[in-house]
């Protein structure tokens, strides 16, 4: 079905055009988040287009292989709508914006290495926009991005050459994006989403379009940077929860107090929300939604000093890792120089294939610089080059090759695996930052043990 001209403030012609799916869609970045929301949009039956500059992602998805293996679900919705010509993808953001009625925008907000936020992926696209863009079309942002950027930057980017005039002939709002990696059509289609539009009207033609697509609860909020500042609000919280839970469980330690009992037993009040400690924060959300925030006090001159504590916090967790790790070594007399460690687990969190500002990263640098040969086993990663490293293709024959091992992350498999296989290591030294192995187990297979947090 072609292009037709739809005005997108006018809720009884969204509608009408979302019944008899003549509403054309594009979304700008289809990776993590991107693609499963493309998809959901083709699902629904509503011709979408996908729009990267990663030329083998588009090349990829063109040739109906599907690149998110580790996201269930969706493969079968990949291979359907692809075959049904519901979805393509284009490295020209021309062709795909001037031929859609709705553009959604799901592209990355990473920071710099000085942890200052970087929106450039968005303001570049927002230039785009403003020459490409039909008249009377929708844009909403998926991104997550600060309270305001809406408000004071993305608008005059896109009206800047004065083709289009918001409110009149081109219409803007917010639905941050807040599924879960690994557990997207599961979140997609359960978890309540937010909404802010340029008004009041808009946001109610949002939320006409997600109730369509997806089906969940919709919460209108009062403008865009009310909904941005929700999504940043709830992620903070929990960057800051896990920071204070890992610094408690570095004090239990000393005390010999298992912060795992501890929190099972706070697990009872009502108002208790538990957090685990852990080897860091990363992944592209919490460490980064965090500095957004602090980014945002910073331009407003206020103050955010928890947010700023918990940051330190929990970049300083890995080298707490280190500190068991040596411990253990100096507990068995045996020196890290030159010794063989097996990392277990390299994502950022469990049972996901992402390795964004993985604390799994900086333990590895640290060992190396002590002079420790290090071994990676994920079984998301098998036999990359990841970190420098070729990492191993299964856990089979490794144990008798290395000194020590250290889980990092709490993948499933881990939890599985037998501890008497640790036992075949030579100094038989297992450091556990994920709290999956109980302390007096690891103790009857005489092992040396440092479980982070359990005293
Ligand atoms: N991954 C998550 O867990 C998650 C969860 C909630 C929200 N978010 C937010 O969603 C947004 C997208 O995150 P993601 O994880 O999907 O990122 P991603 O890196 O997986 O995907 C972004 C895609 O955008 C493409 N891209 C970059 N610049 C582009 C440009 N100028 N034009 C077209 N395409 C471009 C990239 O090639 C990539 O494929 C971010 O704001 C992130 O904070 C992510």
């Amino acid at each position: 079905m072609s292009y037709s001209n739809i005005n997108m403030q006018s809720l009884e012609e969204v509608k009408k055009s979302l019944d008899s799916k003549t509403l054309r869609v594009c979304v700008v970045g289809i990776g993590r988040i991107g693609l499963p929301t493309a998809l959901s949009f083709a699902k629904s039956g509503l011709t979408t287009v996908g729009v990267d500059i990663n030329e083998s992602l588009v090349e990829m998805i063109n040739r109906d292989n599907f690149p998110l293996k580790d996201e269930p679900g969706y493969e079968e919705i990949f291979h359907n709508v692809i075959s049904k010509k519901k979805f393509s993808a284009t490295t020209k953001i021309e062709d795909g914006v001037s031929n859609s009625n709705l553009i959604l925008l799901s592209l990355p907000t990473p920071m710099d290495e000085n942890n200052v936020p970087d929106y450039s992926a968005l303001k570049s696209v927002a230039s785009q926009l403003s020459q490409f863009l039909k008249p009377n079309s929708l844009v909403i942002v998926e991104s997550t991005i600060e309270p305001g950027f809406i408000e004071d930057e993305m608008i005059s980017m896109i009206t800047d050459n004065e083709r289009l005039t918001a409110e009149n002939n081109f219409f803007i709002g917010v639905c941050p994006e807040n599924a879960n990696p690994g557990e997207i059509l599961h979140d997609f289609t359960n978890l309540p989403r937010l909404v802010g539009g340029i008004n009041k009207n808009i946001s109610k033609i949002i939320k006409s379009i997600y109730n369509f697509v997806f089906g969940v609860e919709l919460v209108e909020m009062p403008n865009c940077k009310t909904a941005n500042a929700v999504k940043l609000t709830t992620n903070v919280f929990r960057d800051i929860n896990i920071a204070y839970i890992s610094e408690l469980a570095i004090m239990f330690e000393k005390l010999g107090i298992d912060t795992n009992i501890v929190l099972e037993a706070a697990k009872k009040k009502y108002n208790f929300q538990v957090h685990y400690p852990g080897s860091g924060v990363g992944g592209p959300c919490l460490p980064i939604n965090s500095y957004q925030l602090l980014n945002t006090a910073r331009r407003t001159n206020s103050s955010l000093s928890i947010i700023e504590s918990g940051r330190k916090i929990n970049e300083k967790m890995p080298e707490h890792v280190i500190e068991l790790t040596l411990d253990a070594f100096q507990e068995c007399n045996k020196n890290i120089q030159e010794s063989t460690i097996l990392i277990l687990g390299i994502s950022y969190k469990p049972n996901v294939k992402d390795i964004q500002l993985t604390p799994a990263e900086i333990i590895i640098k640290k060992l190396q610089e002590l002079g420790a040969n290090v071994c990676i086993y994920d079984p998301y990663f098998k036999n990359v080059d990841v970190f420098g490293i070729k990492s191993e293709k299964n856990l089979d024959d490794i144990f008798t090759n290395v000194d020590a091992a250290i889980i990092v992350t709490g993948h499933d498999e881990f939890k599985q695996l037998e501890l008497s296989k640790f036992n075949q290591m030579n100094n038989k030294i297992l450091i556990d930052t994920r709290g999956i192995i109980e302390p007096i187990s690891a103790k009857n297979e005489n092992l040396i043990f440092r479980g982070l947090g359990r005293g």
